[in-house]
């Protein structure tokens, strides 16, 4: 372990330093400037590694003023160095062609790399200030209607309030929390769903925060699944607490809701990946539906959008998901179509509609450039009757 962490801090340290002494030189800084920056430099970058050791080392009920600032400060830089040395990479590769294509003039190369630097500089800035203001804000609304084959006519036209990766922790506490309540009882929901990644810390350090998630109504139901960061900070506390709070937690099982006659099934899942902590933690749709009635349309909660192949397999009409942020902020917005099958809105995997909530709160920087935080508020209509419209 101790191996890790000083291969870790090396390389950290190594690419702080490529990353400072590349924009410096490119941006013509010099003397006692150079000196002023340098210090300013090093001091964002301890914040960076000092912000997630204080929070987990020395948690306090009631933060103060300088553990807060900290948490800002530390997340805010850290989202403002992932996009500098982005742009870095990208500059360095733009300039070894540019270099290697036959452009031997010295003072033509010097110039074209300080002209890319600073245009790197400029549009990081851009990013992580729009970012911050998104990230910020109360999240968009986002109502989508979803056709499914053999709904009953009661639950036509039902609604279901999705909410996803909200990040209770570092940086975002009740005040978040409380707008989210009166957002989702002021739409007056059927059902809410809450598809992981709630929290990002102890339970001890931040229950109070969640309170008023007890207020939210659902006549049909409140449901629950843990993201792959529950697992990371005292599982079966935080489980325990969303049941306080009035949300059934859905860990591969399912509830059968009921209006009127008819029934529909609602299914969860452990986090896909949660098995690597703990091997009872697998992750299972078809398990999720055990002894369920058959012929009823099966809804599953799942945290990542790649449970969507089993559930498709299994039968599930449709697949609530979140986790990918839809990558955040930029680049990762762009780079993150390599990783997910899936990364937001609706799509349909053979015969299984999939959506993915972008994230209503953020992980980590304070930045949502080109993804802003989501509500989802989804209809459920009978897809004979949007067959019957088109006709
Ligand atoms: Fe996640």
């Amino acid at each position: 372990m101790k191996f890790f962490i000083i291969i870790f801090f090396t390389l950290f340290a190594y690419l702080n330093y490529s990353i400072g002494n590349f924009y410096f030189r490119a941006l013509n800084i010099s003397g006692s400037s150079l000196k002023i920056s340098w210090l300013l430099y090093i001091l964002a970058t301890v914040t960076i590694i000092a912000a997630p050791i204080v929070y987990r080392k020395y948690p306090q009920k009631y933060p103060g003023f300088f553990y807060n600032s900290l948490q800002w400060v530390g997340y805010i830089f850290f989202g403002i160095y992932s996009v500098l040395a982005f742009f870095m990479l990208i500059d360095q590769v733009g300039f070894f062609f540019y270099h290697h294509l036959g452009h031997p003039d010295k003072e033509k190369q010097s110039l074209v790399l300080v002209v890319l630097a600073n245009i790197s500089f400029i549009v990081t800035i851009v990013v992580s200030w729009a970012g911050y203001f998104s990230a910020t804000k109360n999240p968009e609304l986002k109502r989508i209607s979803i056709p499914i084959e053999n709904l009953p006519d009661d639950f036509h036209g039902i609604t279901i309030l999705q909410m996803s990766d909200v990040h209770v922790g570092q940086t975002i506490k009740s005040r978040f929390v409380n707008s989210l309540v009166k957002m989702s009882n002021e739409l007056s929901p059927d059902i809410v769903v809450l598809t992981g990644d709630l929290t990002d810390g102890a339970h001890s350090e931040l229950a109070h925060e969640l309170i008023d998630f007890k207020k939210i109504n659902a006549p049909l139901g409140k449901f629950m699944i843990p993201g792959n960061h529950e697992y990371y900070w005292g599982f079966d506390k935080w489980i325990t607490h969303w049941e306080e709070l009035g949300f059934v937690p859905l860990l591969n099982e399912h509830k059968i809701i009921q209006k009127n006659d008819s029934q529909v099934i609602m299914a969860g899942v452990h986090d896909y990946s949660a098995h690597r902590i703990k091997k009872t933690y697998l992750s299972s749709p078809s398990m999720a539906i055990n002894n369920a009635p058959e012929n009823l349309v099966k809804i599953l909660l799942a945290h990542q959008p790649r449970s969507v192949y089993e559930a498709a397999r299994v039968g599930y009409d449709l697949q609530l998901s979140g986790h990918t942020h839809s990558g955040q902020y930029f680049p990762f917005n762009i780079l993150i179509y390599l990783f997910q099958p899936y990364v937001k809105g609706l799509s349909r995997h053979k015969k299984t509609w999939i959506y993915v909530n972008q994230g209503t709160g953020y992980w980590g920087p304070p930045n949502r450039f080109g993804a802003p935080p989501e509500v989802t508020l989804i209809e459920l209509i009978k897809a004979d009757v949007v067959l019957k419209e088109k006709a």
